[in-house]
């Protein structure tokens, strides 16, 4: 044969594919999810996330030491909260002697340069494991946002360098904000979850911080998954709200979502490779159905492959390692 081109030229070595790559992974990428309990020298093991632990303080600031050293610059932090703190208006959220405010000002106080993240919305302060608050089984918005630009302020006022909303609530990214300019936090940036599906994926997650629902679904706040333009305008009203980065969660099975996303807004995309789908990767590279370290390096490849700026990840510290 005569062909005028050939594309397994660029195929034919490692060092010719790696020069070809369009796609590269870093350090930079990674938001590390981390897991908060109360005590000292406490570290339990999620039972459907093997591998992967809630720790408590102490040994969360250790670990953020070690993260910071492999070039992971940003955590993204949840606790656990104590059942006899919870209740339906998720007051303990606010408390700035909480989990999460100790925890923010531990981590700050020993690593200043991490980019601390901060999870916000009622669901692990909730005596409903709702994400907010309750009224005759109805989850209100409007009183909801009032709790989480509290929340917010407070994990501002601890040191926090970005909220993460996650509760799917209209309106709170401009509540938000404007509760932030207000008490003066105008350098605290907002990451909102801005196309949050209502996902089976988040069942290993609500495992581990004991924050399932305790009624019903959260069907009536976090998106509809046939659904995609939906998700464009949720994503283009919170950037018109203030938000700073956005991001698409679960990752895998909306890379559509993503792209589409990357190829409409002017801000950082960011997306959640959900505590499923890390559950997924571990359970069949233990069968040995499949290889987990090639797995890991082709989901978080393709996921920013399909547009994503930032990834939060559980295998963060397994991919750079991988990376090497
Ligand atoms: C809380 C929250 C959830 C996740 C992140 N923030 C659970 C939920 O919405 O039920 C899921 C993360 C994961 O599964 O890894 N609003």
């Amino acid at each position: 044969m005569y062909l005028q081109r050939r594309n397994r030229i660029l195929r034919q070595t490692p060092a010719i594919r790696a020069l070809v790559a369009e796609t590269n992974l870093t350090p930079n990428d990674f938001i590390a999810p981390i897991f908060i309990d109360e005590g000292s020298n406490i570290q339990t093991e999620i039972a459907s996330m093997p591998g992967y632990y809630r720790r408590s303080l102490d040994l969360t600031v250790a670990d953020c030491k070690e993260l910071w050293a492999m070039g992971i610059k940003s955590v993204l932090l949840f606790i656990k909260c104590k059942d006899e703190l919870k209740d339906n208006k998720g007051t303990e959220a606010w408390n700035p002697d909480g989990l999460m405010q100790r925890a923010i000002k531990a981590i700050k106080n020993a690593i200043p340069e991490m980019v601390v993240m901060t999870d916000v919305a009622l669901d692990p302060y909730s005596e409903y494991g709702h994400d907010g608050i309750v009224h005759n089984g109805e989850i209100v918005n409007d009183e909801t946002v009032e709790a989480l630009v509290k929340m917010s302020v407070s994990h501002a006022q601890a040191g926090a360098d970005i909220v993460a909303p996650s509760d799917m609530m209209d309106g709170r990214i401009g509540a938000i904000r404007q509760g932030l300019e207000e008490t003066g936090f105008t350098k605290t940036g907002i990451l909102a979850y801005s196309a949050k599906y209502a996902s089976c994926f988040y069942g290993p997650f609500r495992d581990a911080l004991d924050s399932a629902p305790g009624f019903g679904d959260k069907k009536t706040y976090q998106m509809n998954y046939a659904n995609r333009i939906e998700a464009i305008k949720e994503t283009m009203m919170d950037i018109e709200e203030g938000a700073d980065i956005v991001m698409v969660k679960p990752a895998m099975a909306y890379l559509d979502i993503i792209r589409e996303i990357k190829n409409t807004v002017d801000v950082p995309v960011s997306a959640y490779h959900v505590s499923g789908e890390y559950a997924m990767i571990k359970a069949a590279g233990k069968m040995g159905w499949i290889d987990e370290n090639k797995a890991i390096i082709e989901s978080l490849t393709s996921i920013k492959r399909a547009g994503a700026d930032l990834i939060a990840t559980y295998f963060a510290k397994d991919a750079v390692r991988l990376l090497g």
